[in-house]
């Protein structure tokens, strides 16, 4: 497996590969990987001939607040995880690469940002698309991988392909969980033990909700108030939102129906996770 830096190079590599008819998966992500990642470079395997995993903590994408300082890094480690899963590239830009001086472009996914995450996160949506278009630009995928943990970046990510034209493929993978169910995460690492204990209530939460909806529940008030209260029981956590929104657009639904989104954000101390659940009524 080969180390890349250079953004140059990146795209040099990835042209002399497709012109030997070679087919570029790109697994995006911001390094720290855990088994949610090592899930999707296998199935970037499974797809692709060519595996190019991108190690790359955006600075875009943290508000002034957040923890891009803090945000747990171990090159080496991602290096040999990724080689064991037979990845071809790592590609790990520096910041300067990616927004050398001048740089003053981004991409704004409209609608789908101003919602659930994006309403704490001023801007993180706009930081996550404009990093990933470069990325699909530099590496030029045919296909590209991302959770279904972050169901709203992915929503958003398959809004701007389709909007912007862009010639690849995005394949959603399911969320990878914990033995107790936690949605794997490298922010899992910042909760204390007595905070992890406590974080299954997410995931505890979303079963018991799919469990009503089994019964034939469909009104989304309620649902979510459901959820609020199983969450709510749980004294470690702070709900920051409850949402059932259309899978597509992300808005606001009265009643579920087709295929609805139930994600949530919640705090235990200063950690915020996220988790979700796809339903098809
Ligand atoms: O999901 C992530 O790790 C990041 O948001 C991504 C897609 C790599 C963009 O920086």
């Amino acid at each position: 497996m080969q180390r890349i830096s250079a953004v140059s190079e990146m795209t040099a590599w990835s042209r002399e590969k497709q012109r030997q008819g070679e087919t570029i998966g790109l697994v995006p992500t911001m390094g720290y990987l855990h088994e949610g990642h090592l899930t999707l470079i296998r199935r970037a395997k499974e797809k692709c001939n060519r595996v190019v995993v991108s190690i790359f903590v955006n600075p875009l994408q943290f508000g002034a607040n957040e923890d891009f300082a803090e945000y747990p890094r171990d090159l080496s480690r991602d290096e040999n995880l990724a080689a064991r899963e037979g990845a071809d590239v790592i590609f790990a830009p520096l910041v300067k690469g990616m927004y050398p001086q001048g740089f003053h472009s981004s991409v704004e996914v409209e609608k789908l940002t101003d919602r659930l995450c994006g309403q704490a996160r001023p801007g993180h949506f706009r930081g996550v698309a404009t990093v990933v278009a470069k990325l699909f630009n530099i590496v030029g995928p045919d296909q590209a991988f991302f959770g279904q943990k972050d169901a709203q970046q992915l929503a958003v990510i398959r809004r701007m392909v389709a909007d912007l034209n862009m010639p690849l493929t995005i394949v959603g993978v399911p969320t990878v969980r914990e033995p107790d169910g936690l949605a794997m995460s490298s922010r899992n690492v910042y909760l204390t033990p007595e905070q992890r204990q406590a974080a299954p209530v997410l995931v505890r939460s979303l079963r018991e909700a799919r469990e009503l909806i089994g019964q034939g529940e469909r009104d989304a008030a309620k649902i979510g108030g459901f959820i609020r209260q199983r969450i709510t029981r749980e004294p470690l956590a702070v709900i920051d939102y409850v949402e059932i929104v259309d899978n597509d657009f992300l808005q606001p639904v009265d009643k579920l129906a087709g295929t609805c989104l139930i994600a949530l954000a919640v705090r235990f101390g200063n950690t915020r996770l996220i988790d979700n659940m796809v339903v098809e009524v």
